[in-house]
């Protein structure tokens, strides 16, 4: 892919601890400081199998990508974060607990816990300012999303960028899809 101008692409692995420290070195190194973090990276890998017959393979790569590496990005990069930080986890409403679902249960079930962790990241970085909440960016026509999603790329995007550029920094600790906030 082409590069836009003025953006500056570091291939990251989420799952890496090594991979983790360079990234938030390097921002430290050429930037000094970081104002926005969005947790994007996600892996559905679930087929067809039901709960009941779900692999702890599966969970684990699952839990390792989907929950894990965001909360452990959050441990690497919110250091660099001061007063006005933002931080996004692109959460799903198939993480919702209002909401059960039983499709896909080894994605839904890391995306709850993905949830959990944004509540509790909110919490420990509200006095140092930083916002965290989760974002649902609703069905959306990517490699994970497919050609059938409603969604384009563009509207995809619009949750995450409401929360980032128009969203009050004070607003924290929520789950929110096209600029409203949804239930846990
Ligand atoms: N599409 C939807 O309808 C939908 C709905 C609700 C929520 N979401 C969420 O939206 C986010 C983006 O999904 P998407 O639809 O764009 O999925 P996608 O098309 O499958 O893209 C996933 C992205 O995550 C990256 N990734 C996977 N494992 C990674 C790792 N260990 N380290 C760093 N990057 C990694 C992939 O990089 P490579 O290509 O290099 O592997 C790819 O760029 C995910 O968190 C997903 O759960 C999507």
């Amino acid at each position: 892919m082409k590069p836009l101008p003025g953006v500056e692409a570091l291939p990251l692995d989420v799952t890496d601890p090594a991979s983790r420290a360079a990234g938030a070195s390097f921002v430290k190194a050429r930037h000094g400081r970081l104002d926005v973090l969005v947790k994007n990276a996600g892996i559905l890998l679930d087929g067809t199998t039901g709960l009941m017959d779900l692999e702890a393979d599966l969970l684990r790569r699952t839990l390792e990508t989907n929950t894990l590496g965001p909360l452990f990005i959050a441990q690497a990069f919110a250091p660099l974060m001061g007063k006005g930080g933002r931080i996004v986890n692109v959460s799903s409403g198939g993480g919702q607990l209002s909401a059960p679902s039983t499709w896909s249960p080894a994605y839904c079930i890391s995306k709850a816990a993905l949830n959990a962790i944004t509540v509790q990241l909110a919490e420990v970085l509200m006095p140092r300012g930083i916002a965290v909440n989760a974002v649902c960016p609703g069905w959306v026509r990517t490699d994970m999303g497919g050609p059938e999603a409603p969604r384009s790329l563009q509207q995809g995007a619009d949750s995450i960028l409401w929360l980032i550029l128009k969203a009050s920094p004070d607003l924290t600790g929520g789950f929110w899809r096209d600029g409203e906030r949804i239930a846990w």
